[in-house]
């Protein structure tokens, strides 16, 4: 205990900043390193220059963030040393008494004022430039939010889309936030920038991806709680070049090449590497690959620029079997599809048996890489449990359970009357997969 005492003594506050030095050091460090590492090792990270607001608010946050620590390093330091200078000692006298300080008083009202005015005006600032218009020849994006999916409308070239938003770069888009239900907020974190879909209300978000950001994946979400599948409200962004948004936005706006594409084999092994799980007993393959060329419909982004991060990769729960070995036939699925309840809720274009509009436009729902409002990757394997028994495999789906004898969770009862066999929900997936 002497010994301690001692050392305390002989120890000054500057030595024990010395001593402290290299552990900050360290800590800096390896901040850099995470904050280089961002865009790589963390694909949903906002800190980056992907759009001008994205700029803009990293900008900011950065600001504030230097502001920041300059504040806490100067206050810290004094701390400090004002523990180590003004201490208990066993012979140092009373300190002395002191009623007010004008002048420390102004001080530290004052340097207060001029810290939230650096912040107010570079914040200030940004707010105005995120607020203002979009300009006049942007690309409109009307945002419909769904309990628990996300409709995407282009206007300006008549395109209805669900769950996957394809966004030229260089040209900004200006989005436009409605809910049909709820509130839910639309956020896509690698473009920066979220807003609220407010009920009754418009809100308005615009940003222009630059050039850099051409061919990638980008993954969206809501970030407003929303229910019971608020966690499984997500979306896909597709930054695409000009070229190939004007090949895409041409072959969605017409209704889907139908008929051009062999339909699937259901239930053989997949000749494609990785286009389908091996199977436990009871689940089907699907088998895309002798099918020939395709006609021509337009630009979708390349599944090689898709990434582990912009896959989904949950799969259905065991409890929705499907029998193995089926094959669907694209014709006979249509006739199925167009006589079932599919048609009160779902518009496909070109088939005018479908004109509901509650659910996701269908339309090309072949060219999408996932459904489920990016929960689930667009397979036969998925989709046919999806058909089967929706509210099983997304809690709250207002997509009944349609396969005959599926026990559906939302009503607390099996389906009898009108459910479809595994055979039909085989065919209405080979005839969905077909709509390209
Ligand atoms: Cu929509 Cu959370």
């Amino acid at each position: 205990m002497a010994r301690l005492s001692r050392i305390r003594r002989t120890t000054s506050g500057a030595q024990i900043l010395r001593r402290l030095a290299p552990v900050a050091l360290t800590a800096l460090l390896f901040l850099g390193v995470a904050a280089t590492a961002g865009a790589q090792a963390y694909p949903n990270t906002t800190f980056n220059y992907t759009t001008e607001v994205n700029e803009a608010v990293t900008h900011l946050w950065d600001q504030l963030l230097f502001w920041a620590t300059v504040v806490f390093v100067i206050v810290e330091v004094g701390i400090l040393y004002i523990i180590f200078k003004f201490k208990a000692r066993p012979d140092s006298p009373d300190p002395k008494h002191i009623h007010g300080n004008t002048a420390l008083e102004i001080a530290w009202t004052a340097i207060p004022a001029v810290i939230l005015a650096f912040i107010a005006v570079p914040t200030v600032k940004t707010i105005f430039m995120t607020q203002a218009k979009a300009p006049a020849n942007a690309l409109q994006v009307e945002v419909i939010g769904h309990q628990w999916w996300w409709e995407f409308r282009y206007p300006q070239y008549g395109i209805t889309t669900a769950n996957e938003l394809y966004l030229p770069v260089g040209r900004t888009v200006n989005f436009k936030l409605n809910t049909s239900d709820v509130l839910h907020s639309f956020w896509i974190p690698r473009l920066g920038g979220k807003r609220d879909l407010i009920s009754n209300r418009t809100n308005y978000l615009w940003m222009t991806p630059r050039d850099s950001m051409a061919l990638k994946a980008l993954n969206g979400s809501c970030t407003e709680y929303c229910g019971e599948s608020h966690a499984n409200m997500k979306f896909r962004t597709f930054t695409v070049t000009k070229e190939q948004f004007a090949s895409w936005a041409a072959h969605q706006k017409g209704p889907a090449v139908y008929g051009a594409v062999t339909p699937p084999t259901v239930g053989v092994t997949p000749a494609v590497a990785g286009a389908a799980a091996t199977t436990k007993s009871g689940q089907v393959g699907t088998e895309l690959a002798d099918a020939p060329a395709p006609a021509p419909v337009g630009f979708v982004f390349p599944r090689e620029k898709l990434d582990a991060s912009s896959l989904p990769t949950a799969t259905p729960p065991s409890s929705i079997a499907f029998t193995a070995g089926l094959s669907g036939d694209v014709e006979r699925g249509r006739q199925v599809y167009s006589r079932s309840s599919c048609i009160g809720c779902h518009k496909i274009s070109g088939n005018p048996m479908s004109a509901g509009v509650l659910g996701p436009n269908l339309t090309h729902f072949g060219s999408r890489y996932t459904f489920g409002s990016a929960v689930y990757e667009n397979t036969t394997e998925n989709l046919v449990r999806w058909i089967k028994n929706a509210p099983a495999m997304k809690p709250g789906s207002l997509m009944p359970a349609i396969g005959n004898g599926e026990y559906n969770p939302a009503i607390k009862a099996k389906v009898t009357m009108g459910g479809l066999s595994d055979q039909q929900i085989a065919d209405v997936a080979a005839y969905l997969l077909a709509l390209k």
